[in-house]
């Protein structure tokens, strides 16, 4: 028997074992103070693709709707005045690429939630929905919810709202985005995350849906206006969460939300969290630069300023897909990557910069610099490969140059297994890296 074999005898017998005493993976896991959080289109998710579907092929599919959140984002962040009702308008959430599993009522419905940083309130489908999937919050089986009147001031933080003159009556509103739009009453109830329970949580409850681009199971926003999780939950968590996002090649619920400041790393580097008071949900950094292997990339300054008059900057988000810098930075940074490695090059999908896989090797290591931190992103959130497996391309592109962009994101595939902690108090983002596959 060849030392191959004894190997390969070895692992299955371990996996063997482990199958058979593990619980399911997919299974509810139990109440603790993380929330596991799974790629959209993981095995365990119920929005499980087909079968066929390849993870590569997946991203490059997913990485093809990041103009539209890029498109979003950017009018986001043209609007001139300060904002007196700093609420994302609900465009957001037509991409979602992570979900976790929260409760909403009492007793607890279950739901499996698209999580959003760069978007404050939550949004759930609710029963008698029309043109809304299968699965949704039934308001009728809650002893805690409650609808809200159009006088609350929550009503105030929604866009897009409509009251009756005569000042009485539900908080209603209609929200568009992409293609697609909803109507929806805005209600409160409790929310279960993990273990916690935050009481009369305000969120929308969806009526009616025209479209295809809503998370089937609503969305949980992540930002840090007033109508926020952050915002809403109090003290509770004193303004601090992180995340690690698992690859997006795993399947099981292994990357985690944590919430509050308990159970945070201990020793993490981090880098001042900008506030941009045109759009507060959205966590601005200072990038200063980038290195592709030894070399700094010089870099057009005016790209990389952070500058609220105008949104100008860069922001980390979970709901892009890949890292996208405006043109003239990522030709900078995709120019001397070429340099670097043996082409020819050729084009897949949002990326431009694909080569034989062989020379994948000679792939430079790319370094994001902020203030006070400098991140090197491993191989994996920095290449991806076709899903013939020939080719490996540089998982970057420009933003979409249709758009006014002025931003510069950080996207999950670079964030991938890596925990970043928010503390919107200290105004501090913290990045370590953590193996959360
Ligand atoms: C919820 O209950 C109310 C009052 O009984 C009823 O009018 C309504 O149709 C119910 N809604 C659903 C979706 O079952
Ligand atoms: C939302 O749109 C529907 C259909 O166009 C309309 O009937 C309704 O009055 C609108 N509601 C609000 C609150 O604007
Ligand atoms: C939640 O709202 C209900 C009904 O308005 C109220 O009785 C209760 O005290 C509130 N709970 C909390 C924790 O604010
Ligand atoms: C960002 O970093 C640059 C370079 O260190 C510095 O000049 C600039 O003042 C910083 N901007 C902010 C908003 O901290």
């Amino acid at each position: 028997m060849n030392l191959k074999l004894v190997t390969t005898l070895t692992l299955c017998y371990v996996i063997y074992i482990c199958k058979s005493n593990a619980i399911d993976p997919c299974a509810s896991q139990p109440d603790n103070s993380d929330l596991n959080v799974i790629p959209m289109y993981g095995k365990c998710s119920p929005f499980n693709p087909p079968k066929t579907d390849s993870w590569d092929n997946r991203i490059i599919n997913m990485a093809s709707k990041d103009p539209a959140r890029m498109n979003y984002l950017s009018t986001l962040v043209a609007q001139k005045t300060v904002s007196s009702s700093p609420i994302a308008s609900g465009q957001a959430f037509n991409i979602g690429n992570y979900v976790v599993r929260v409760k909403i009522g009492t007793p607890g419905q279950l739901l499996f939630m698209v999580l959003d940083t760069s978007t404050d309130e939550a949004f759930v489908p609710s029963s008698g929905c029309t043109g809304c999937s299968a699965t949704t919050f039934s308001p009728n089986s809650s002893t805690s919810y409650l609808p809200l009147d159009c006088s609350v001031p929550q009503c105030g933080q929604v866009r897009g709202l409509s009251c009756p003159a005569t000042s009485s009556g539900v908080c209603s509103f209609n929200q568009s985005y992409a293609g697609s739009s909803f109507s929806a009453t805005l209600v409160q109830d409790s929310l279960r995350l993990a273990k916690d329970v935050i009481s009369n949580y305000s969120f929308g409850s969806i009526n009616g849906i025209s479209g295809a681009s809503i998370p089937a199971q609503g969305l949980l926003g992540l930002g840090r206006g007033p109508l926020s999780l952050l915002s809403q939950s109090g003290t509770i968590y004193s303004g601090v969460f992180s995340y690690c996002l698992p690859s997006f090649k795993s399947s099981y619920f292994s990357g985690s939300l944590k919430l509050g400041p308990v159970g945070q790393p201990k020793s993490i580097r981090t880098m001042p969290l900008l506030r941009n008071p045109h759009r507060p949900s959205l966590y601005y950094v200072n990038f200063t630069g980038i290195s592709v292997g030894r070399v700094n990339v010089p870099l057009p300054n005016e790209h990389l300023s952070f500058d609220p008059s105008t949104g100008s900057g860069t922001i980390i988000d979970s709901g892009t897909v890949i890292t996208r810098f405006v043109e003239p930075i990522y030709n900078a940074i995709r120019d001397e990557f070429r340099k670097q490695v043996t082409g020819p090059f050729s084009s897949l999908g949002a990326f431009d910069t694909c080569f034989v896989k062989t020379y994948e090797t000679l792939a430079p290591a790319v370094t994001l610099h902020f203030t006070d931190l400098d991140l090197k992103l491993p191989m994996e959130n920095s290449l991806i490969h076709s899903s013939s497996g020939s080719l490996a391309c540089l998982a970057m592109a420009a933003a979409p140059s249709n758009v006014n962009s002025v931003l510069n994101v950080i996207a999950n595939y670079q964030q991938q297994n890596l925990r970043v902690l928010f503390d919107t108090v200290n105004s501090k983002v913290g990045i370590a890296r953590e193996v959360c596959n």
